[in-house]
């Protein structure tokens, strides 16, 4: 049997991986700013995260939601915590599409209505409803298309508000990546976030704050959308949430209330899962990852930003792009294979870094030498 082959990849066998690192079958390392794709939130085999992943696995590896599971309880009073939403509840599922699926499902079923409210540019996931409010009509099928999808011009006030006047009492929930991931990094305005606070409270619908890229403590705050002194009514997490480990869900404010069979998973909240998400959260805190995040990033962005051949240096804390003129279009490729360090990309020429919250400034600047040599020397890479 082979794979089935959805996936371009790099030429690269990557056999092992320690905080910012990863090393290929011929032990060349490379230094990670890309991290799995914003999933590797604490460092890769992190060694209190292995003690407690490997400790849980000795005790209890898995049972199912038909019985208590007091790791589940840990997690959420830790999370309500740090997230400082101590009165919201937590669901917990396995994908940031899985989130995003049963956030856009429990607002449906809060308020009866059908309408969802989703962005130009935004990425959700790829399951039914997740890939229908995700601006990409290439990887959404037939039978996932739907007209209960209203699609408006991100950071565009003017638009929602027309939007709400006309159809408010339809509209279920609005969706909105703090700043959007997939999409290229681009950073909702927090005016743009505040009209959606108060027109989803002002016509009884759902604000979802789509976490799972942005959320997590990446940009130094727990959520980004903190940065705008809003409170979504759902937060849907993933990526970050278990440093690798499969982990994801969706943080529920209290008004919403649950009943028994309304979501449901097998895999969701498992103890494994619930050990990673734990070991993650004690080492945000008693690294300061966040302060990291946010020191870090600070210090990337204003070095990028001297850098006259790149445009556009965005994002918050450690959820950094710029775009990269078409001379440069080898830019990352370049780097990966000339300079050993993986970055991340969006289309058309945009460079995203998404590191470990623990990127120290060593490797930054490592990072800042390789980029300026390759953006100087681009005739002898051809
Ligand atoms: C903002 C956002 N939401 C949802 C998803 C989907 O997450 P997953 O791939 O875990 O289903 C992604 C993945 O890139 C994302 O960036």
């Amino acid at each position: 049997m082979k794979l089935f082959d959805v996936y371009p990849l790099n030429n690269i066998t990557v056999v092992k991986a320690k905080g910012s690192y990863i090393w290929d079958e011929n032990g060349l390392q490379y230094l990670d700013l890309y991290g799995g794709h914003a999933v590797i939130s604490i460092g890769h085999t992190h060694p209190h995260y292995v003690q407690r992943v490997t400790e849980q696995l000795n005790k209890l590896g898995f049972y199912s939601n038909s019985v208590k599971l007091p790791i589940q309880e840990e997690l959420a009073t830790k999370l309500g915590k740090i997230s400082g939403r101590e009165t919201y509840q937590l669901f917990l599922c396995n994908s940031g599409a899985e989130a995003n699926e049963n956030a856009l499902k429990l607002a449906s079923f809060h308020t009866g209505r059908k309408k969802i409210v989703a962005f130009t540019k935004s990425f959700h996931g790829r399951t039914s409803l997740a890939v229908a409010v995700t601006d990409n009509p290439a990887i959404v099928a037939p039978v996932n298309q739907t007209p209960n999808v209203i699609f408006l011009p991100f950071n565009d006030e003017a638009s929602l508000e027309a939007c709400f006047r006309a159809q408010g009492n339809e509209i279920a929930a609005v969706i909105v990546e703090g700043i959007q991931g997939v999409g290229g990094i681009n950073v909702a305005r927090e005016s743009f976030l505040q009209k959606i606070r108060s027109l989803c409270t002002e016509h009884g619908s759902v604000f979802i704050a789509d976490s799972v890229q942005c959320g997590y403590g990446r940009t130094g705050k727990f959520f980004s959308h903190d940065y705008a002194n809003v409170d979504a009514d759902i937060y849907s997490m993933a990526k970050g949430m278990g440093n690798g480990f499969p982990v994801a869900g969706i943080l529920i404010a209290p008004h919403l209330h649950s009943k028994h069979g309304m979501l449901g998973t097998t895999f969701g909240g498992n103890p494994l899962a619930c050990a990673a998400a734990l070991a993650v959260l004690e080492v945000i805190e008693s690294e300061k990852l966040m302060d990291n995040a946010k020191r870090i990033g600070d210090h990337i962005q204003s070095e990028l930003k001297s850098i006259p051949e790149l445009q556009n240096v965005r994002g918050k804390g450690l959820m950094i792009g710029f775009d990269v003129p078409e001379s440069l279009k080898d830019l990352r490729k370049n780097l990966l294979f000339n300079q050993n360090i993986f970055t991340g990309e969006a289309k058309p020429n945009i460079i995203r870094l998404l590191p470990s919250l623990a990127l120290n400034k060593k490797d930054v600047d490592q990072f800042l030498e390789s980029i300026r040599e390759e953006i100087h020397a681009p005739a002898l890479n051809q």
